[in-house]
């Protein structure tokens, strides 16, 4: 595997002063509760909940009000931060099991995106290294205030290295949402289309809308409108024809899990463009931080895919639009090889094939 350095890009552009665009806030830790906008009505509300329950923070992963791998890993972290705050349990023994059946309840809301155990385990490090309670509460808020920085600082130097894969005047294809909204930052995938904007390269993007819960044409377009990139949107099965016009420069996508042979997996649909793009000898980059690297997995085979609930596909969003009883297939997510995989951009720079991952 090949790493290229990160060296900066002012050389040739830079970022544009008189460009204005407005930052997404996911999330934010409010000193003892957690507000975090409820993707689950956008775009049509900008609804944001303000909690201090862990219980209402894994319900909301679970139903995608939060979500994309980092964000997930980041309001865990904070779920277990509030389990800590909000106990009353005075013996630490008794402490620590409350705080583990929150790990618990946290782990189980979704398998597929590694950053959510990645988090949660270096919070229950945490937990264990603590002597009393009080020590175990300051240092679980800390850490987890550190997760999300770390986070931040990792969106913002994928977007610095991916940024320079991206040609002036190009046109990008991306799927689901890998922006400010699915992260503790300024996104993965999308923030390499964001930073290379701001930079002052001209950029097109289709986004492709992503079913069932469309999270292309609710969420993505509403990121990079807000940012001033010209978007348009497409329906997922549109992609291959727009690829055979010559009228896509590149692909990129984040990933949710990428296991030691650089196989990732994305949403579902993301492997379907992967192999297009190969088809057509299109570049197709993969953006993703080090927290959802999984090398104990020699390769994406053995990653859990999650499987949603049909009703997100026969009534979606309240709409019956298949009969009562039909059977139905859900993955979230596929798996797609990497050697349909051009490079995946970490903070760490832009690994090439064949990617090793430690
Ligand atoms: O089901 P979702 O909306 O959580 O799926 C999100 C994705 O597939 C993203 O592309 C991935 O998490 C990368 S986010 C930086």
């Amino acid at each position: 595997m090949s790493l290229g350095s990160c060296r900066s890009s002012k050389s040739r552009f830079w970022r544009k002063p008189s460009l204005r665009y407005e930052i997404v806030k996911s999330i934010e830790w409010l000193g003892n509760r957690l507000r975090f906008i409820d993707q689950t009505k956008l775009p049509l509300e900008e609804v944001c909940i303000e909690t201090d329950q862990y219980t209402l923070l894994a319900d909301a992963i679970r139903s995608l009000g939060i979500r994309g791998a980092p964000l997930i890993g980041v309001a865990a972290a904070y779920g277990v931060a509030l389990a800590g705050l909000r106990t009353d349990e005075s013996n630490l023994q008794s402490f620590r099991n409350e705080i583990e059946y929150a790990i618990g309840e946290l782990a189980s809301t979704r398998p597929t995106a590694v950053n959510l155990s990645w988090a949660l385990e270096r919070m229950r490090k945490n937990l264990n290294a603590s002597l009393s309670i009080e020590a175990a509460r300051v240092v679980l808020v800390r850490e987890a205030i550190v997760i999300h920085e770390e986070d931040e600082e990792m969106c913002r130097r994928i977007g610095e290295c991916g940024s320079q894969l991206i040609p002036d005047r190009a046109t990008i294809l991306t799927h689901c949402n890998a922006g400010a909204l699915a992260t503790g930052g300024e996104g993965t995938a999308l923030n390499i289309i964001t930073t290379a904007h701001r930079m002052g390269k001209s950029i097109n993007v289709y986004v492709s809308e992503t079913r069932p819960l469309l999270q292309g044409a609710r969420l993505t377009t509403w990121e990079l409108m807000k940012a001033g990139v010209d978007v348009t949107l497409i329906i997922d099965s549109a992609a291959a024809s727009l690829m055979q016009q010559k009228k896509i420069d590149c692909v990129v996508v984040g990933a949710d899990r990428i296991a030691r042979n650089g196989d990732a997996a994305n949403k579902v649909g993301t492997y379907m463009h992967a192999v297009t793009a190969h088809y057509h000898g299109i570049p197709f980059y993969v953006a993703a931080p080090s927290s959802s690297i999984d090398p104990p997995l020699e390769d994406g085979n053995n990653i859990p895919i999650e499987e949603r609930n049909a009703s997100e596909i026969t009534e979606g969003f309240g709409k019956r639009i298949a009969p009562e009883g039909t059977n139905v297939y859900a993955p979230a997510f596929d798996s797609t090889p990497a050697r349909l995989i051009t490079a995946i951009v970490t903070e760490k720079g832009i690994h090439r094939p064949p990617f090793h991952f430690q």
